[in-house]
């Protein structure tokens, strides 16, 4: 198997695979250690014509671990074609979605967290007509004068916010909540979503909900100041800027593919490790959860709350999220076997094998319903536990070429701009150094080990909800 040369070739007791505890970043291996199998990029440089990760809509909604949109699209633009469907199981903020539908391609999305639901729909805004800043501000001065009120369904909110500020975000979130579901009102839902993390006690700088003494003391010093002013400030200037950059995504989406629209079917709130994947896709592209920033409903769960979930729905979703379930079956390959011995603690090793089961369960689930041919495109950075770096394009490579899948190539990304996690106190201060996109190609018979699918995950006896699909929003 073409893999498992690569393998011998590059000789996998060299220091390259595993990092021994205590090593430094100065012993990653210089460019001339890296296998010619393993193609270094700037996919940056491979998309120039995306010149900007925010462009159009991608930047509407705050997520964690976004794709940068130039990945999606080179994989799309080299791996599929116009008309193509693909499937993303972990979907998150959609940035598959958006490029799919940008280059006339279709996506089936996929994600655990049901904002899904509340990003694609202006993400993917359909209009026809320009939108009018003035009835965005006639929106807010309405909004202004409101006065009922919504408090999220969670106990604990008052932990998070002064009072004075819980009081005027009601009451924006009662007015918006009391008023029809347009799209100037979903164009200022989103940027409220902003807001209310801005003027809670939780950090701005990580994606995760903590209450940290730095954020404490500005909402303190800001409470002094004039609050109220720069809290509406930032909502006009957020929405205004939704605003124009769906005004944008109209004239771009009139002006390249009026007459060829593909198609986005979202379904968040599903688990992809056995939700029914609704029809057979010509190609995956996905990035996993980061093993070790695993907690996407914990970290967006302000949004989820004042958005209208209940502690009820959170809860059910957080149990599911990988790698916290216990596994039902143990991944083995080469890497991870090598990874699992060289552990030392025993909860590490568990959330290893919870990450791996969960995971790939998850992946087979929808590269299942791919067809023959079909590229798989996988982007994983690798992360290190306990001082140990753990290749996940590897083991995902070793274990589907197991299975009949054959490896194509991947793709080495140095990270330039950004330091993922870079600030941890751990002992990987600097954050993971490269991210890769693998390829795997599905042969006409691949065998799948992957659970059989239930119709869907928390309630096996209802069908597949609906697919949700990108409304046309006409404001019109
Ligand atoms: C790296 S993020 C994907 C981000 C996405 N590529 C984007 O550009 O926004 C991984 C996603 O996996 C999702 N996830 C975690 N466990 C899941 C599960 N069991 N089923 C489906 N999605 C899951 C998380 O909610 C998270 O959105």
């Amino acid at each position: 198997m073409r893999l498992q040369l690569i393998m011998k070739h590059r000789n996998l007791d060299a220091q390259f695979t595993l990092f021994p505890i205590g090593t430094d970043a100065s012993e990653v291996p210089a460019d001339d250690a890296v296998p010619e199998e393993v193609e270094l990029v700037s996919f940056r440089e491979l998309v120039p014509e995306i010149n900007d990760t925010g462009y159009l809509t991608h930047a509407i909604y705050a997520y964690p671990a976004k794709f940068i949109p130039q990945i999606v699209r080179y994989a799309i633009k080299t791996y599929t074609k116009q008309r193509d469907w693909i499937v993303d199981p972990f979907a998150g903020s959609g940035t598959v979605g958006v490029e799919a539908y940008l280059c006339k391609r279709n996506a089936v999305l996929l994600d655990l967290n049901l904002l899904l639901n509340h990003i694609m729909p202006l993400k993917l805004y359909r209009g026809k007509e320009r939108l009018h800043e003035v009835s965005l501000y006639e929106l807010l001065a309405d909004m202004k004068e409101s006065n009922k009120q919504f408090i999220p369904a969670w106990s604990n909110v008052a932990y998070w916010y002064a009072p004075e500020i819980l009081e005027v975000l009601s009451q924006y979130w009662g007015f918006i909540n009391n008023t029809d579901d347009g799209i100037y009102t979903a164009i200022i839902k989103a940027a409220l979503l902003k807001v209310n993390k801005r003027f809670s006690y939780t950090e701005d700088r990580t994606p995760k909900l903590a209450r940290s003494r730095r954020k404490l003391q500005a909402i303190e010093t800001l409470l002094e100041e004039n609050w109220r002013e720069q809290l509406d400030e930032m909502l006009q200037s957020l929405s205004l800027k939704t605003l124009r950059d769906l005004n944008d995504f109209v004239v771009y989406t009139r002006q390249h593919h009026a007459k060829d629209l593909g198609q986005v079917e979202f379904y968040g709130g599903v688990d992809s490790s056995d939700v029914a994947v609704p029809r057979v896709c010509d190609a995956l592209i996905t990035s996993p959860p980061y093993l070790q920033a695993q907690e996407y409903i914990r970290s967006t769960k302000m949004d989820l709350f004042w958005l209208g979930h209940t502690e009820e729905e959170v809860q059910a979703l957080s149990r599911l999220e990988i790698p916290y379930r216990k596994p039902d079956r143990v991944i083995q390959t080469e890497t991870l076997d090598e990874v699992r011995e060289m552990l030392t603690r025993d909860d590490l090793r568990k959330r290893l094998d919870s990450y791996f089961c969960h995971t790939v369960n998850a992946l087979e689930n929808s590269m299942n319903q791919l067809k023959s041919n079909a590229a798989a495109c996988i982007f994983a950075g690798n992360p290190r536990i306990d001082g140990i770096t753990v290749e996940i394009w590897r083991i995902l490579a070793e274990y589907f070429t197991e299975r009949g899948w054959t490896f194509e190539k991947v793709y080495e990304d140095r990270i330039k701009t950004r330091k993922l996690f870079g600030a941890r106190k751990n002992k990987n201060p600097d954050g993971m150094k490269s991210e890769f996109l693998l390829i795997l190609r599905k042969n006409a018979i691949c065998q799948t080990t992957a659970p059989q699918c239930e119709p869907l995950l928390q309630d096996a006896a209802d069908p597949l909800p609906d697919p949700k699909t990108s409304p046309s929003n006409d404001a019109s």
